[in-house]
């Protein structure tokens, strides 16, 4: 391994442990896990939903439940590789009874959130539902009237979608999510991102 690597992987390493040694709000406390991401540490892509569920709290990883069985499909039906995507949430610490992060509590993690996607280093950022666009841009949405394209912001390209949770209540609410997808990989391709 290059030094550069290590230096990279030691970067990281020190900011998980960060995460871990968090205690801002009290979600903390009650969290098994403290859940920072999954896919690459780097990546074009960075995906951002809400906060940890039961699922997630117990693996430690984002999206590793019924909505995340939903984005892993959706990603996989426009080959999108686990190298080109970092998958987080606004908040990585479990709510109790899987509740919305409160606005203070999202603004706890912030400080967090804004570390990792300086150093995930995306292009094209999609946030999935409301609460990942009010942690992201602090102002609360409307969902139909933010959704479906790009905001181009600092060089960055930021989709908002509806979370996949709106999906699984609903299959029809999958089509708005698929197009969506479509949009980001469109964009990632002509930011020439994937190989
Ligand atoms: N919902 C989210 O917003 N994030 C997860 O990690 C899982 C479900």
């Amino acid at each position: 391994m290059s030094d550069s690597n290590n230096e990279f992987d030691t970067k990281w390493d020190a900011f998980e442990t960060s995460c871990r040694d968090c205690h801002k709000c009290d979600l903390r406390a009650g969290a098994n896990n403290v859940v920072i991401y999954r896919g690459s540490r780097t990546a074009p892509l960075m995906i951002v939903g809400e906060a940890p569920g039961r699922n997630e709290d117990l693996e430690g990883k984002p999206f590793v439940g019924q909505s995340g069985e939903l984005l892993q499909n959706l990603l996989g039906s426009y080959g999108i590789k686990e190298s080109d995507y970092h998958i987080c949430n606004i908040v990585k610490c479990r709510p109790p009874e899987n509740r919305r992060p409160t606005p203070a509590e999202i603004k706890a993690c912030k400080p967090l959130f804004a570390r990792q996607f300086i150093m995930a280093a995306p292009k094209v950022i999609l946030l999935c539902g409301s609460t990942a666009y009010e942690g992201f841009f602090g102002v609360k949405p409307v969902m139909k009237d933010v959704r479906g394209f790009f905001v181009e912001k600092k060089g960055y390209y930021i989709m908002t979608t509806y979370h996949p949770a709106y999906a699984l209540r609903n299959p029809a609410n999958k089509i708005p999510i698929y197009e969506d997808m479509g949009k980001v990989k469109e964009k990632l391709v002509e930011l020439g991102c994937l190989e």
